[in-house]
């Protein structure tokens, strides 16, 4: 049992700058084993600078010299995101409209830089089916935990798990393998300009763990050969457009933009 976890070609090695898992004796051996074998992820006992923890029965990623308020993880069931998904505006949210979720609900959906799977919750929420791409183990590794208490969650566990499906792996290669869905959806790191406490928490560990995507715009490439319908990209309202590449339509949502490029009617 593996958790759903496809693994798709090679991936890339953990980054230098990151430890592995620190040894803990509250740590479930079934846990330890699906780290290692899924995402290559080893148990060690001493750490510095960012590393997996376990705490509170949940796979964290920390940082030795900050707090541990300061813990990241992938929380389905959290407050905001319980929020989002009940209040955050559903159908008019600016990323629905872009993936055409207002149009049709129940559109297959490969997220090919699915990240903590912020956005993945909110498209599954609205119907979409939705394959989850993450090539760092550390992030992949994260969003293995945050499914696997999701399928524990009364309020998700009915419809979340059905909906969401992980594959660890660089999204070039998994595009060239995975059965073409209506949409791909992209959302590469790009420096940033937002300051709230929260995001620059995020910001940080993901600028250390994750560094910058400059294969993005291959990955645009790689996306609109094989989605069916469109390709939605996430962009901060500054920036350029990927890979050079006008898009069909633009969407404002509150802090980024959308790119829709429509490739065929929903
Ligand atoms: C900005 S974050 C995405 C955040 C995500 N949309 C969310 O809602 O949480 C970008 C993520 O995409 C991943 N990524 C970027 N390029 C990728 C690629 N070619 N293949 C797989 N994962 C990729 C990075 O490792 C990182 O975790």
């Amino acid at each position: 049992m593996n958790g759903g976890v496809l693994t798709e070609g090679s991936v890339q090695e953990i980054s230098a700058t990151v430890t592995g898992l620190l040894a803990d004796a509250q740590l479930p051996a079934a846990l330890i084993d699906e780290l290692q074998q899924q995402f290559g992820i080893k148990v060690v006992p001493q750490v510095a600078g960012w590393h997996l923890a376990w705490q509170d029965q949940q796979l964290v990623l920390r940082h030795t010299e900050l707090s541990k308020q300061g813990d990241i993880l992938v929380d389905f069931a959290s407050g905001a995101a319980t929020y989002r998904r009940k209040f955050g505006g559903g159908k008019s949210e600016a990323i629905a409209k872009a993936v055409g979720l207002t149009k049709k609900a129940g559109l297959s959906v490969i997220d090919a830089t699915a990240g903590l799977g912020r956005d993945a919750l909110v498209l599954a929420s609205l119907g979409a089916s939705v394959t989850l791409v993450e090539r760092n183990p550390l992030v992949a590794a994260l969003l293995w935990d945050g499914l696997r208490r999701a399928r524990l969650d009364p309020e998700l566990q009915d419809w979340l798990p059905a909906r969401l499906q992980l594959v660890f792996s660089q999204a070039i290669t998994a595009l060239q393998s995975l059965p073409a869905p209506d949409v791909v959806y992209l959302d590469p790191m790009f420096p940033a300009r937002e300051k709230s406490a929260a995001v620059k928490k995020e910001m940080r560990a993901f600028h250390d763990v994750v560094g910058a995507d400059p294969d993005a715009d291959a990955l645009w490439q790689a996306a609109y050969a094989l989605a069916n319908k469109r390709v939605v990209v996430k962009r901060p309202g500054y920036a350029e457009f990927l890979a050079g590449q006008k898009p069909s339509m633009s969407i404002e949502g509150k802090n980024n933009r959308f790119d829709v490029y429509v490739k065929a009617a929903l």
